[in-house]
């Protein structure tokens, strides 16, 4: 079964059949919405919408570890992470979709393991290249069958929110090697490789960062929507030529 986590702009897929939802539980708490199934291009799948429906729950407030564990203990085999991102790198312009490769993580202040509490073991992951190569690779092969253009790798900056950033973060994050900057990716990608999940994004660029191209001055959140709902058409076709792939 494949899962969709859906970020901002995207609380449903047009186009799934949708056969039941269902409330989660979890030893962590409450997931971001009760998970939606239904049959696309002949696949199940299941959407989680990471905000929650209705878009209440901020990115620090989304309960990560429910979210995760919730798909794992549905027998998910292939996780798609939906983020809207804001472009640092020359190629990351508004409409971009964008396959990041590398993470790096500015949050803080969230649970980020399931391994933790008194008398559970210490347990290091490798973290070395945070997506699912497989995952990867099979949503580039989507886009292309889709005919939609992708870039293939980035590096994802995961700030903690819920504001923006300033200029001066954004050169900072460029510096260290950031490409697009979101909110959402961590410690989501952790907490998927923690449990085996294969977990990969397809991020679509909402709006220059802070200091760069037209945000030179300001981000213009009104600009944003329209953009992002542009590119979440783009996600839609891709995802189904995913779930096709999958069927065949
Ligand atoms: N920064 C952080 N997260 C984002 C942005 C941004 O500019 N745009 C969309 N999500």
């Amino acid at each position: 079964m494949l899962a969709i986590i859906g970020g901002s702009g995207l609380s449903n897929l047009e186009n799934l059949h949708i056969t039941r939802r269902q409330v989660l539980r979890t030893p962590y708490g409450e997931p971001s919405s009760p998970a939606t199934f239904g049959q696309l291009g002949g696949v199940e799948i299941v959407f989680l919408a990471r905000h929650g429906n209705g878009h209440t729950l901020a990115p620090h407030e989304i309960n990560y570890r429910a979210n995760i564990w919730a798909l794992k203990d549905l027998g998910v085999k292939e996780v798609i992470a939906v983020n809207s991102v804001g472009g640092i790198s020359a190629n990351a312009g508004p409409g971009q979709l964008i396959v990041p490769d590398q993470i790096i993580d500015y949050t803080h202040g969230r649970r980020h393991t399931f391994h933790e509490g008194a008398g559970q073991p210490v347990v290091h992951i490798d973290f070395t290249w945070p997506f699912d190569r497989a995952t990867r690779e099979a949503l580039l092969e989507s886009a292309d069958a889709a005919g939609q253009s992708v870039e293939d790798g980035g590096v994802y900056a995961a700030t903690n929110g819920p504001r923006l950033e300033s200029a001066a973060e954004i050169a900072r994050i460029e510096r260290d090697g950031g490409t697009l900057v979101g909110m959402t990716g961590m410690p989501e990608a952790s907490l998927a490789r923690e449990l085996s999940l294969p977990y990969a994004m397809l991020a679509v660029v909402a709006n220059w960062a802070a200091g760069k191209g037209d945000s030179a001055q300001q981000i213009v959140l009104e600009d944003i929507v329209a953009i992002l709902d542009a590119g979440l058409i783009k996600v839609r076709r891709i995802i189904e030529h995913r779930a096709s792939r999958l069927a065949a």
